[in-house]
Order: C-alpha cells, then sequence, then structure tokens
C-alpha cells in the first residue's frame, strides 16, 4: 500500500468511524429535537450510560468520563465515555476513553466507575522527568465469567496527552482483595503526608475503606467507616474532600456516599461532615441521616478534581435510579448528568450542612420573580412555554397557608411543586407528569423539610424537558427528578392555598 493510500485510509476511517462520535453534542440541533433529550445538561449522543467517572480539570478543560455502554442503550459492555468542556456549560463529546476488554481466559474486564488525578510530581513514574500533566485513571475492573460477575479490584491506567488516548499499567490490578464487591475508588492527594488517600467501598458490607499510597500502585489500608448512617441499600462511589465553610477560612472534610434513599425501595446519597486526620475520618454527630438530594434521580456524584486553588469543590451526578434506570421512556441514549453543582458548607446551629448552587448556562429562558402571597404568577404572563427554563423565585409566605406550583401542564398533566407553610415540607409530585406507567415505582411523590427564613422561601427551579431540580434555601436543600411529559409545550402556574 503507498503511502497516499495508507492516509485515504486513514481519513476515510476518521470520517466514518470516529466523526460520528465526536462533536459539540450539549445543545447540536439535530440532538435538541429529541423529545426528552435535555438541552442544558450533558447526555451522550446515543447508548447508555451511568456514573460520572474521573471529573477531572486540567489546563482550562473540565473533563467528565463516564460509564458508557459504547454498544447499546441498556447497560452493559460497562467502558468510560469521555465529553470535555471549558466552561461546564457546553460539552464535546470524545471518543470512548477506556474500553472493556476480553482476558486470555475467556474472562471479560469491564472498566467500572473510578476517578483521575492529574500526578504532577510524577509519584507513579508513569511519566517522563519534570512532566507535570500526567493523568492517572484509578478505577473497578469488574470481572465477568459466563454473564456473572467474579471479582472487583482496582487498577490503573495512564495518559499524558489530557486524556485523549490511554494506556493501561501492565501490573494491574493495583488492590485486590478477593471481594466480587469492591468498588468505585476515588483518590485525593493529602500535601501532608505526601501521600494519595483512597476511598473505595465494600459494597455489600456497608463499609468505605480508607487507603494510603506513595505512588497510586502500593495500597496501605489505614481505616474503615461502616454501617453508619443509611444502610438501606448497599454502598456505592465514596468520596472525602474538603469544603469550604461559608463565610469563614475554614473547611471541613466531607464523606459522600450514594447508598438509599429516604424512601425505602429507592436509591440515593447521603454525606457525613466530619474531620480526618490523615488516617480516619471522624464524623460530626448528626441526629438524622444527611440526604445530597431528596429526589430520586441523583446518584453516584463525584467531585472534580484538580481544581485550581481556593475554588470551591464542584459536583456533578447521574440524573436516574437503578430502580427503573433501565426502562425510562428515552429513544437511543438512556441516562445523563446534573447540572454541575458548586458545594460549600453552612453553619447550621453548629452543625455542617451542604449548600449546592447549580453552574447553569445563562442562555437558560430564566425568570427572575419576587412574588407575595395571592399574586398571580404565569407562563401567560411570561411567555415560557416550551419544556426548557429556569424559574428563580422568592416567595413572601405571610399571609398564606402555601401554594402548589404546576410545572410542565399540559391538559391533564403536570409536575407539581408544593409548599405548605405550617409543616415547612416542600413535596415534588410526579405521578400525573406524563410517561408513568414504565415502571411501578416510577409515579411518586417525594418531600423535604424547607425551613423559612424570615417567612421568605427561595426556589431556583431549572426545568430541562425531562428533568426538574429544586434548589431551595440558595441550594440548602435540592430535590431532583426526572419527568417524561407527552408534551413538548406546557404552562406553568402558581395556585396559592386558602
Ligand atoms: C453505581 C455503580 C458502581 C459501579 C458502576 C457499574 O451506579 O453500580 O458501583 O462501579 O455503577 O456501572
Amino acid at each position: 500500500m503507498t503511502i497516499y493510500m495508507k492516509k485515504t485510509l486513514f481519513v476515510l476511517f476518521f470520517v466514518l468511524i470516529i466523526k460520528p462520535f465526536v462533536g459539540k453534542s450539549q445543545v447540536s440541533t439535530t440532538l435538541s429535537h429529541e423529545k426528552y433529550r435535555p438541552r442544558f445538561h450533558y447526555t451522550p449522543p446515543q447508548n447508555w450510560v451511568n456514573d460520572p467517572n474521573g471529573l477531572v480539570y486540567l489546563d482550562g478543560e473540565y473533563h467528565l468520563f463516564y460509564q458508557y455502554n459504547p454498544f447499546g442503550s441498556d447497560w452493559g459492555h460497562m467502558s468510560w465515555g469521555h465529553a470535555v468542556s471549558n466552561d461546564l456549560k457546553h460539552w464535546t463529546t470524545l471518543p470512548v476513553a477506556l474500553q472493556e476488554f476480553e482476558n486470555t481466559d475467556g474472562s471479560k474486564s469491564m472498566i467500572f466507575s473510578g476517578c483521575i488525578v492529574v500526578d504532577s510530581l510524577n509519584t507513579s513514574g508513569f511519566f517522563s522527568k519534570g512532566f507535570k500533566k500526567g493523568m492517572v485513571a484509578i478505577f473497578t475492573t469488574h470481572i465477568e465469567k459466563n454473564g456473572k460477575g467474579v471479582l472487583q479490584t482496582q487498577s490503573l491506567a495512564y495518559s499524558a496527552d489530557k486524556g485523549r488516548t490511554w494506556t493501561m499499567f501492565h501490573e494491574n490490578p493495583v488492590l485486590d482483595i478477593g471481594l466480587s464487591d469492591f468498588r468505585d475508588p476515588n483518590v485525593i492527594w493529602y500535601p501532608q503526608k505526601k501521600k494519595w488517600i483512597m476511598t473505595v467501598v465494600k459494597s455489600l458490607e456497608y463499609t468505605v475503606q480508607l487507603y494510603e499510597s506513595a505512588d497510586l500502585k502500593h495500597w496501605t489500608l489505614l481505616s474503615e467507616f461502616a454501617k453508619q448512617g443509611d444502610v438501606s441499600k448497599i454502598w456505592e462511589c465514596p468520596s472525602l474532600f474538603q469544603v469550604p465553610i461559608e463565610g469563614t477560612t475554614q473547611q471541613k472534610w466531607v464523606l459522600m456516599i450514594s447508598s438509599g434513599h429516604r424512601q425505602p425501595n429507592y436509591l440515593g446519597m447521603q454525606y457525613f461532615v466530619g474531620d480526618f486526620d490523615g488516617k480516619q475520618f471522624i464524623p460530626q454527630k448528626q441526629d438524622s441521616v444527611f440526604y445530597v438530594d431528596e429526589g430520586k434521580d441523583f446518584y453516584a456524584a463525584i467531585p472534580y478534581a484538580n481544581l485550581p486553588q481556593g475554588q470551591n469543590p464542584i459536583m456533578i451526578g447521574w440524573l436516574n435510579d437503578w430502580v427503573y434506570a433501565g426502562k425510562i421512556p428515552t429513544e437511543k441514549w438512556r441516562g445523563g448528568f446534573s447540572i454541575p453543582r458548586k458545594l460549600s458548607l453552612l453553619n447550621d446551629n453548629e452543625t455542617f450542612k451542604l449548600r449546592q448552587k447549580p453552574l447553569i448556562s445563562s442562555e437558560i429562558p430564566t425568570n427572575h420573580v419576587s412574588l407575595k402571597a395571592n399574586q398571580a404568577f404565569s407562563s401567560k404572563l411570561t411567555k415560557i412555554n416550551k419544556n426548557v427554563y429556569r424559574l428563580v423565585l422568592t416567595i413572601d409566605l405571610k399571609h398564606t397557608k402555601g401554594f402548589d406550583l404546576f410545572l410542565l401542564k399540559n391538559k391533564e398533566e403536570y409536575s407539581k411543586i408544593s409548599y405548605d407553610v405550617l409543616s415547612e415540607t416542600l413535596s415534588f409530585d410526579r405521578t400525573k407528569s406524563g410517561h408513568v406507567n414504565f415502571s411501578e415505582q416510577f409515579a411518586s411523590i417525594e418531600k423535604m423539610q424547607v425551613k423559612q427564613v424570615n417567612n421568605v422561601l427561595t426556589l431556583d427551579i431549572i426545568v430541562d424537558k425531562s428533568s426538574v431540580e429544586i434548589f431551595a434555601n440558595n441550594g440548602a436543600n435540592v430535590l431532583t427528578d426526572l419527568v417524561f411529559p407527552r408534551n413538548e409545550t406546557s404552562s406553568f402556574e402558581i395556585k396559592w392555598k386558602k
């Protein structure tokens, strides 16, 4: 073959095979015509996704790797898909980064969830001397034999070209304790000890293990954090990181775990705030479980690694619930991600709690409104009639018992946010939101406690075709749910309780 023929073949290969998978995917015009495809949330052009993986920032780029099935819209062949953004708002999909592979004994290794660190000191020795931009992915290898999961171990891959191409470490795995449910490593740099710290779970034992390593290759067990808070479901996707306390120069450690939900038989995330001394995590006293998000569709979130110094942590979660994730009525894609959320800690009578603020593009049609009891507020007055919008509301609750705010309303269909002043409860009702029968567990009502502050309630509501994210009281209370309205146009309207 001549060089010219080789070049032509390469160009054809790129244009026909690779190119369709590369490109701005978030608001691309063809994709945004799809009924449930969100416009302001990242979704893959096609196929199945679950957990965000390897959230890492490097040189102006935010990377979003994720659990991905390159071959279809059901869970399987788990690999790492990849998207990048320079503002966390517009994303470009890149080719698959880490792919499932077959072993010589016929078993398969899937690439399960994990993280990426920037090994700027080259502690791993994977990079050339002085190179500061090497990425190391630490992930779970899930080994399947005859369709059955037999072992989960922690493995490494590395990249010297900002995540575009990856090499598997030839001595994988780096951590194997012989368990079939041992997964989702998340690694941070702990400068005081000049060590890497890993959190990873023994899922069925509701146990987070903490390990340390000087080189990412050899790991020593430090301590365990087990059976606290919500143990209604197995534990997955732990992470341990520092979060600034608002109005101070101090930080506390937060341990996040994907586990159960306030309502039995659903999944959610819980967190603990506390201290970490390089060995052990000690949580503050808390008299109830702290859930990250009170909705049914926020799971497996992890924070960004390597953010510029002084920047608050940012996390992204998977918008779905394993209980019905395989059945949601989208077309050739299934699953997507939350709006990135900036985190801080607020001091509530010496108990520290998370606050989450959405980092969303200002291009979303937005209404900022201050409302008083009995005041009319509807889409008729604001001209928003598509299923993509944001309502930023400051609601004066004096002289009212509460309200029902109907969203995505079209004839008999609606999704409803209600607030009851007396019990200080906010609820979200999706029982009449459209397609709900694809799973018996989908139609549901969620409730969360939201305190009024001087008779005022603030709500930041993001509606994006098939999701509703509610940030109440400036992000102190958050609720995220999927919805599948039958129509692509709708109205909204508030009704006050007498
Ligand atoms: C969480 C999870 C992880 C696992 C991955 C597999 O949603 O179950 O524990 O690594 O998904 O896709």
